[in-house]
């Protein structure tokens, strides 16, 4: 079995897409659109407080093509990574409000449809998709703002793409359900290829950063793990960093200072608000000084940036999993390794590990020898965001 899992191309998958869109509605597709999925070098679960965070968008992505259909009936086929077929159907927004509602994955579509800033009439669409799904690397923002960039292209109006990225979150908000930040839409929107995205979640301002990483590579490793959720998980840290920011009536955490910390103890703040607090201020930090040792080249103190990430994530924000802290401690001392951390949303999803890259091999051993589940790993080679085409 590979334990290497490898892009399948744009434009492979396009004809995949095409030949689906084909025999599906039995006409050719007149407009495409490609939106990558994402993984983050810094600054998780800080998005939401407003937070820096550092993204980079991935070869992996998914591809939609499609064109209108004269009717008032939205008709969508995806074909899963397993291969499977879903599709679904809804009233075009010229005619109907949209509402969330079964099968789940439609509603990320629906979402997107319902948040596009201009009625769109029926359309057919083929989806074809090689982002891992939950893995941690925004198989959901990939669909949206492919989704989105399908409808640019579809009726010719174009969105500035922080708007753009915006009306995706507030899709995932109201259609699935998920109080997510703007991170993932944010980077699958606007990433570039070399380059990893420093984006200020207060201002929407961002600043695009060189990776220009020499003999170091950027290991990502999926745990392939799939915990049981219950789906509260997220949204209580989120609530939690609120609950913190209203205690010392700032707007967000991304005001706190390190001093706010003994303010929130002398209010005897409850001790997991304290700890969440306590991440968000220090990975705030972290992030912004990774992209300016990133600038430098001082990969040395990245590693270490890495691995005090992750610990806090682990026992701080409480996101981390045994399988995570495992890829992360079998990294420790290993040679050519100078740091790792968990990224995402984390209790699943992947590692990344900063590692010489005459090491990767000796590494991938290691992780195979040791670690109990199953890994998968791939190199990130940072990648364009999404484009919207004419066929
Ligand atoms: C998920 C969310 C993002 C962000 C990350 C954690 O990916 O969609 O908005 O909060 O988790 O950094």
């Amino acid at each position: 079995m590979s334990h290497d899992a490898v892009p399948i191309g744009e434009a492979t998958l396009m004809r995949q897409a095409c030949d689906k869109y084909r025999s599906t509605f039995g006409r050719q597709p007149v407009v495409a659109s490609r939106a990558p999925g994402r993984v983050n070098l810094l600054g998780d679960h800080v998005d939401y407080c407003e937070g820096y965070v550092l993204p980079c968008a991935l070869p992996f992505m998914t591809i939609i093509v499609g064109g209108y259909n004269d009717t008032d009936v939205c008709h969508v086929v995806s074909t899963l990574a397993n291969g499977e077929t879903v599709t679904t159907s809804f009233p075009s927004t010229t005619t109907t409000e949209l509402t969330p509602g079964p099968p789940a994955w439609s509603n990320y579509v629906k979402g997107t449809v319902a948040k596009f800033p201009k009625p769109v009439a029926g359309f057919n669409a083929a989806i074809v998709s090689d982002v891992p799904m939950g893995s941690g690397l925004s198989s959901s923002a990939s669909l949206e703002v492919g989704v989105f960039t399908f409808l640019e292209q579809l009726t010719g109006l174009s969105v500035d793409p922080v708007e753009k990225a915006r009306l995706c979150q507030s899709a995932e908000h109201e259609f699935p359900g998920v109080p997510c930040g703007i991170m993932d839409q944010y980077i699958v929107a606007m990433g570039q290829e070399d380059h990893a995205l420093l984006i200020d979640c207060r201002s929407l301002a961002s600043t695009q950063i060189p990776i220009n990483t020499g003999d170091t590579a950027i290991l990502v490793t999926n745990s392939n793990v799939k915990h049981k959720l219950t789906g509260s998980e997220y949204p209580q840290r989120r609530a939690q960093c609120e609950e913190a920011a209203a205690k010392l009536r700032i707007p967000s955490l991304r005001s706190a200072k390190i001093t706010d910390l003994d303010r929130l103890r002398q209010m005897k703040c409850d001790e997991l608000v304290l700890k969440r607090a306590q991440h968000v201020i220090g990975e705030i930090a972290r992030t912004e000084e990774v992209a300016k040792r990133l600038r430098e080249n001082d990969l040395e103190r990245v590693g270490q940036l890495f691995y005090e990430s992750h610990e806090s994530l682990s026992e701080l924000m409480e996101v981390s999993c045994p399988e995570l802290d495992q890829l992360v401690d079998i990294t420790r001392g290993a040679p050519g390794v100078l740091g790792a951390r968990m990224t995402g949303g984390g209790f699943a999803g992947c590692v990344i590990t900063l590692v010489k890259k005459d090491q990767v091999d000796n590494l991938k051993k290691l992780i195979l020898s040791k670690y109990k589940g199953t890994p998968v790993f791939f190199i990130c080679q940072p990648s364009d965001g999404a484009k919207g085409y004419k066929l």
